[in-house]
């Protein structure tokens, strides 16, 4: 009775089987580099480890807000965007009324819901992972308050249209446009919209661009929108580590990341081209550090991947992903490895 909320939730698993290349995560394959290491060990050592940290993150907004050309009174910084999708979840509109996304999609929206006990309004994405008018109508109907629109989407790799989005927020639904693989991409970001508007915000993530391990998650919205959101906050969501570490990485190490940014998109050019010269496999267009593929048989070409040491995500179990694998742009070498890989598992079928 008392955890019946829970009954149907399965704990979250990545799949963590020991591959020499792992391009299963959507991370940034670099490493951050060694004279930044050493800095942020100094500043490291001398965090009081006792004292809790600034419940503001204030010298941490002031990094992020230049970083991304907005004011700190325009952010809220969470524990990972998770975090912040979970936040949105439990203080957007009334309880009762549904939380709708586009599906495929990436699964926090639905677990967030399922935690909250907040109903849902799933839809379906066309064949070619489009959002269609109809079917946000379709949503529409059941009054939902809040919506989630991760663009470009995980785990298709497209960018949704936004003038769909947009029609979304002026029907009277909470938007939050989930950028966290905009970095990787050219399209036009929701950033103005957010500043402007009482109903769109939008989500970026650190973890995408070379920093998942210390979790930092960030909403951009019009500063009144944002002051209230951040009420909610749980306090000390940001660690002192975090907190820390984020502001070198941010200023010092800027250029750094906006390097490795753009190798990896144009490695992802380079794997998507070659892999397009293989027979019997379908690569969908990204916008991302990753990209999606259909291949005869979805299941046993993971496995025979995992055997030449490759790990990808497996998508086949999700509707309309039959047979897709989902591979993040990894190191050069890596995608090399991983694109012989394929080669030879699609001839053994
Ligand atoms: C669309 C999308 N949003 C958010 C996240 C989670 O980001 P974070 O690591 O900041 O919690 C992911 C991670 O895969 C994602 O794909």
């Amino acid at each position: 009775m008392f955890l019946d909320r829970l009954k149907n939730l399965k704990s979250y698993k990545t799949e963590t089987t020991p591959c020499k290349v792992k391009l299963s995560s959507n991370e940034n394959p670099y490493q951050l580099p060694e004279w930044l290491k050493e800095k942020i060990a100094e500043e490291v050592k001398k965090i009081p480890f006792n004292r809790y940290p600034d419940p503001s993150s204030a010298e941490l907004k002031e990094a992020v807000a230049d970083f991304y050309s907005v004011k700190p009174e325009n952010l809220v910084l969470g524990n990972g965007s998770d975090e912040l999708i979970q936040l949105l979840t439990t203080v957007i509109g009334e309880p009762d009324r549904p939380v709708m996304y586009p599906v495929p999609t990436f699964p926090m929206y639905q677990v967030s819901a399922d935690i909250t006990g907040r109903p849902k309004v799933e839809f379906p994405l066309d064949k070619e992972f489009r959002l269609s008018k109809k079917e946000i109508d379709i949503a529409l109907e059941k009054k939902p308050r809040l919506a989630f629109f991760a663009s470009p989407n995980n785990p298709t790799g497209n960018t949704l249209d936004r003038e769909l989005i947009i029609y979304t927020a002026e029907n009277n639904v909470f938007t939050a446009v989930d950028e966290a693989y905009i970095d990787f991409s050219d399209k036009k970001d929701f950033v103005d919209e957010a500043l402007s508007s009482d109903r769109i915000v939008v989500l970026r993530t650190m973890s995408k661009i070379g920093l998942a391990g210390i979790r930092l998650g960030v909403l951009i919205a019009r500063e009144d929108v944002a002051q209230e959101i951040d009420k909610a906050r749980p306090p000390f969501n940001i660690t002192y580590p975090t907190q820390v570490i984020g502001k070198i990485v941010l200023t010092e190490g800027r250029e750094e990341i906006k390097a490795q940014i753009n190798r990896i998109i144009s490695e992802r050019k380079r794997i998507m081209d070659s892999l397009k010269k293989i027979k019997r496999i379908k690569v969908y267009p990204s916008d991302a550090n990753f990209f999606l593929i259909k291949v005869p048989d979805g299941n046993k070409v993971h496995k025979l991947l995992i055997e030449e040491g490759v790990l990808v995500r497996n998508m086949s179990h999700l509707p309309k992903m039959e047979n897709c694998l989902r591979v993040s742009v990894g190191k050069p070498e890596e995608n090399d490895i991983f694109i012989n890989a394929l080669k030879k598992v699609i001839e053994k079928l």
